[in-house]
């Protein structure tokens, strides 16, 4: 039941994030972020080098830059897949 419950919530907030957040295609689940969310939380200069502009992210710089992150300040997915790709 309560396990259920956590469910439920967890889809309705990806939903409330998926309206306005960048998308990274994978092909184990396409990974949403956040920007203004993050963007409000930190400099620029905490994730861009240099003028903050597109820069292209792959499997391993992903993980280096989101989960490393997150377990640097303990905020955050970093230990479950899922919660970062997410399967439609
Ligand atoms: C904090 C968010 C986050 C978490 C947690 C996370 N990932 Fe990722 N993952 C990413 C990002 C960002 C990318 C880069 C996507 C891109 O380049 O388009 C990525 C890319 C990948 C890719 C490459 C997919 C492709 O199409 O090339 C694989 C495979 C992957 N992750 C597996 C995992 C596995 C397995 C876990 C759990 C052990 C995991 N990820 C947890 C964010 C995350
Ligand atoms: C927590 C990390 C993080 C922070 C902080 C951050 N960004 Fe980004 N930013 C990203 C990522 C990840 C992308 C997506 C990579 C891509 O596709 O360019 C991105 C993309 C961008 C882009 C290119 C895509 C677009 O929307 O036009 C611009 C411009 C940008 N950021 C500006 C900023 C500015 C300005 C700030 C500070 C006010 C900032 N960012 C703060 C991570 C961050
Ligand atoms: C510089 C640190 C930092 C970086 C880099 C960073 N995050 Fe985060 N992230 C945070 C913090 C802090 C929170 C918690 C925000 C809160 O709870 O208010 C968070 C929360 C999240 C959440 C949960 C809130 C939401 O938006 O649903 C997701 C998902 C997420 N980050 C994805 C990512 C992805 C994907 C990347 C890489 C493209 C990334 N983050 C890069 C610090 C970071």
């Amino acid at each position: 039941m309560k396990k259920g419950l956590l469910l439920a919530v967890a889809l309705v907030a990806n939903t409330a994030v998926a309206a306005y957040a960048m998308k990274f295609a994978a092909y184990n689940g396409d990974v949403y972020f956040d920007h203004r969310l993050h963007r409000l939380i930190f400099n620029c200069s905490e994730c861009h080098d240099g003028p903050p502009q597109h820069f292209d992210l792959d499997h391993e710089s992903g993980h280096r830059l989101c989960i490393g992150c997150h377990k640097r300040v303990s905020a955050g997915p970093a230990r479950h897949c899922s919660d970062c790709h997410i399967v439609s």
